[in-house]
């Protein structure tokens, strides 16, 4: 990708604009960057098929973009696909910009095919690996990319300046309409067939068919170390990565930095990013890169052929056989939980929430619902012949028709509740005693049901896995913060036996909650607007595993969202 001169001469030529005379609401970045999307559909050759897929500029991963601390970005997305669209900024706290934050039908509707919109934020006090995806239907299987932001000029990173940076950006690809998929599989009832393939940076490697040539590569110079931004942009797995002899060291977790932690692997649900740094200190060769599936769930189908890529040493012979690289089984969970034993902040956190306003306690898991289609056949195709859902607190969130934040912002009163209950409707074994002869007793409810949060309560989440039709590993995301993961176990949680950590936790925006198991996040909300927080696989989401935190606004203009952009979609 970009070596290390190359990207700070970008950085640096980026387009300087005066400060925006008309947003002095908004934080100042220092530099605007421009960048423009055009999302269409491309047609690309893959695994022994010839496919239109839908692209952001023809690139399959999508452009980079880049900026720098404080920067002002302003990325005008045109819609020329046949699909609705949307564009969100996955990990970017959106401090006072919730309008440009783009989950469809939560903050924006979506950008109708023709239509554009530009989105405008800044980035404020953050730094690292992010990246930017489609939140409409499973688009994003396809229409993703990298979002890098360096620190502010003069300031160097907390490691050793690394020889090189490579994003490697992890993704699953299916040979099929993916838009179409979606509706077909939410119209059956039951689950999706497994990917066709896992992919690097778009290139499934040469372990599938008519991929030999389809393969990502590293050149690497013998003695250096290698910045990895490692991205799982993948639509339903999460997944191990590992590097043929070689160790990585983790720096960053969701773009905040960690205590440097050395290990032979690591695991990324959806949603998440780590930052490694590689020491290319082996004997001279070609070395495999691999990722793999971490399947926590029972009786899932998935994709079992792991996607490689290389990772080459100048001088090796070039067509010569690559080192195996060794991921761990598809279902070891204690390699997990080691990588996650081993993220701490960078420092000592002083702003981690010690005293809490308010406490959600939210279960998370699978339901089958009852069917209720005159055509079973087609439609309940689910276990035991009902329908397959997920739910947060044992409601399944229906995505409404006019988005959350225009309908909160507007008075609208049809379109949710704010009624989301603070915990579920009665405490019991989650994880070992859950109902589960379905579809009996393993229905949810349905609602676009919302959690309304005063301005600055300092928040505390309590995500449980519940074992209703299985547990599973949930890669949890929150839109609008980055949250202080304090404590995680297995098990159901317990206020008188947990284990918290207030002095270091790391700090993300998405937690891979453990397979029957619980996490305890804590923020506090100081980020006006309407938050999406949902399972980051996109089947759950669609399933209904989500619901919208209204975070209401605070005192004066500093603590109060904006008005809408005059483009905003139309619905
Ligand atoms: Cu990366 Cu709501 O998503």
């Amino acid at each position: 990708m970009f070596p290390r001169l190359a990207t700070w001469l970008l950085i640096w030529f980026g387009i300087t604009f005066p400060a925006y005379p008309a947003a002095k609401q908004w934080p100042q970045g220092t530099t605007t960057r421009f960048y423009d999307f055009k999302i269409q559909t491309t047609r690309v050759n893959k695994l022994c098929n010839s496919n239109e897929i839908v692209t952001v500029n023809n690139m399959f991963p999508g452009p980079v973009v880049y900026a720098q601390e404080g920067d002002r970005l302003i990325i005008k997305v045109t819609n020329l696909s046949p699909y609705n669209a949307t564009i969100h900024w996955h990990g970017v706290r959106q401090i006072l910009s919730c309008w440009f934050d783009g989950p469809s039908y939560i903050t924006q509707c979506p950008i109708t095919p023709g239509q554009s919109f530009t989105y405008e934020f800044t980035m404020v006090k953050q730094r690292g690996t992010f990246f930017w995806h489609a939140h409409v239907s499973w688009l994003r299987a396809t229409v993703y990319g990298a979002l890098i932001v360096y620190p502010k000029a003069g300031v160097p990173y907390p490691f050793p300046f690394p020889y090189e940076e490579h994003i490697i950006i992890l993704g699953e690809y299916w040979s099929q309409d993916i838009v179409q998929l979606e509706r077909q599989v939410i119209a059956s009832g039951g689950v999706p067939p497994p990917a066709n393939a896992y992919t690097i940076n778009g290139h499934p490697g040469p372990n599938y068919n008519c991929s030999t040539n389809d393969v990502y590569k590293i050149d690497l110079v013998p003695g250096k170390t290698y910045l990895l931004r490692l991205i799982n942009a993948g639509l339903n797995t999460e997944n191990f990565f590992a590097i043929a002899n070689h160790k990585l060291t983790i720096v960053e977790a969701d773009a905040e930095y960690t205590k440097p932690f050395t290990t032979d692997r690591v695991m990324l649900g959806p949603g998440q990013t780590l930052n490694v740094l590689v020491k290319a200190d082996q004997p001279i060769a070609r070395y495999c890169m691999a990722i793999g599936p971490y399947i926590s769930a029972r009786n899932a189908q998935f994709q079992n052929i792991t996607s490689v890529a290389y990772f080459q040493y100048s001088g090796a012979v070039p067509n010569s056989l690559s080192l195996p690289a060794r991921l761990p089984n598809i279902n070891d969970n204690l390699a997990v939980k080691t990588v996650m034993d081993g993220l701490k902040g960078l420092n000592t956190k002083d702003d981690v929430p010690k005293e809490i306003d308010a406490t959600l306690f939210l279960t998370i898991g699978l339901n089958v619902n009852k069917c209720r289609s005159p055509t079973p056949q087609q439609n309940c195709q689910g276990m035991n012949n009902g329908t397959m859902a997920a739910s947060m607190n044992n409601i399944s969130f229906i995505k409404p028709t006019v988005s959350v934040l225009e309908s909160y912002y507007k008075g609208f009163e049809d379109y949710f509740t704010p009624d989301f209950p603070s915990a579920p409707l009665r405490f019991y074994d989650f994880v070992n005693g859950a109902p589960n002869s379905a579809p009996n007793d393993t229905n949810a409810m349905n609602g676009t049901r919302t959690k309304v949060i005063e301005y600055g309560t300092r928040v505390q989440i309590i995500l449980q896995d519940t074992g209703t039709v299985t547990t599973e590993n949930h890669p949890i995301h929150l839109h609008g913060y980055s949250f202080y993961v304090v404590g995680y176990g297995s098990g159901n949680y317990n206020p008188q036996t947990a284990n918290l950590n207030l002095v270091d936790p790391p700090y993300m925006n998405t937690i891979g909650v453990p397979v029957g198991g619980w996490a305890a996040i804590r923020f506090k909300a100081d980020n006006p607007g309407v938050w999406f927080i949902h399972c980051h696989f996109d089947l759950h989401q669609s399933w209904g595993l989500a619901t919208a935190l209204i975070v209401k606004n605070g005192v004066g203009h500093l603590e109060t969202l904006p008005h809408p952009p005059a483009d905003l979609p139309r619905c």
